[in-house]
């Protein structure tokens, strides 16, 4: 359920082994709507030799990274720094053709950075803190990045925003206008923002960072992506819109707001027997 303690992390995602294996699943489809480009090819990957994933959730990312990246010497620097270790796997642990070892540390991204990691970075990896950031975070999060970051090195930071449980039919299900109303209001509410990737674009145009480009990939037109579009946006539903009608008092209590979930998870998952999920992910990249 969604991690909101006064004073303390405001996060609406949950941390269980289902939210991990969400995780991994939506890795995979990402990765697949991107054509697999983890690093966006307007950065020179061969000149990386220290790569830092911030809000790394359970490491998939630098996982996958280590064994797509060819082995170096000496070894790729990978380095996953999330707020909870709740998801980090049990063992540190090494991968890829370079054995390389991957190190999770805790730590938010909203605050100073301990000396030994200023300045040591030459790539910076976001994805997804849409449900951990409020509207104002933005700024201090990148102001953070810039602090990691060697001279001349790259933030890639990616998102998704609310247009998320659309498909590529019209009229849209009254289930799709629900669900997006709730997330949307539920962000609102804890002072998110529901467009994430115009937030990252906005603080990135606004800061020192240069060089920014901004692309999105659709799943528009790629039937062949249809089936993990629906699944993903299904783990969506569950892990996002139950926690969302709990905040905004469409549901008392998080049961409650389960079986609506699984009303609105069956209406969408028959019009997607028609209709393509249209998932728009943008990723947004910078040089200091
Ligand atoms: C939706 S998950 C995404 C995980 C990973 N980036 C991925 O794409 O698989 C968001 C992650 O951000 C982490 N997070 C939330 N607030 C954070 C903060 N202030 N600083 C660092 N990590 C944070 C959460 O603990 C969670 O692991």
């Amino acid at each position: 359920m969604a991690n909101t303690l006064p004073g303390q992390e405001t996060y609406l995602l949950s941390r269980d082994r289902a939210e991990t294996e969400r995780l991994n699943k939506q890795h995979q489809f990402l990765i697949d709507l991107l054509g697999y480009q983890y690093i966006h090819p307007s950065i020179p990957k061969n000149q990386l030799t220290s790569i830092a994933d911030l809000g790394t959730g359970n490491g998939i990312w630098l996982k996958e990274i280590a064994r797509t990246l060819p082995s170096s010497i000496p070894p790729l620097h990978l380095q996953g720094f999330d707020i909870s270790a709740a998801q980090f796997p049990p063992q540190p642990q090494f991968h890829g053709p370079g054995k390389t070892w991957i190190l999770l540390s805790v730590h938010d991204i909203l605050k100073k950075w301990p000396a030994e990691h200023r300045g040591r970075y030459d790539f910076v990896h976001i994805r997804l803190l849409t449900a951990a950031l409020k509207t104002e975070s933005y700024k201090v999060a990148l102001k953070n990045v810039r602090e990691l970051l060697k001279p001349n090195g790259y933030i890639q930071w990616e998102e998704v925003d609310i247009t998320t449980f659309h498909t590529d039919k019209t009229p849209q299900i009254p289930a799709i206008a629900k669900m997006s109303q709730s997330v949307r209001h539920a962000m609102i509410k804890m002072g998110m923002s529901p467009f994430a990737p115009q937030r990252v674009y906005e603080e990135l145009c606004s800061s020192e960072f240069r060089n920014i480009h901004r692309q999105t990939y659709t799943t528009k037109g790629k039937e062949y992506l249809h089936d993990a579009a629906q699944e993903w946006v299904v783990g969506v539903i569950r892990a996002l819109v139950v926690p969302s009608m709990v905040i905004t008092g469409e549901a008392m209590y998080e049961a409650h707001a389960k079986s609506q979930a699984e009303v609105l998870v069956a209406e969408f998952e028959e019009h997607c027997k028609h209709a393509l999920p249209l998932i728009n992910f943008t990723v947004v990249v910078a040089q200091l």
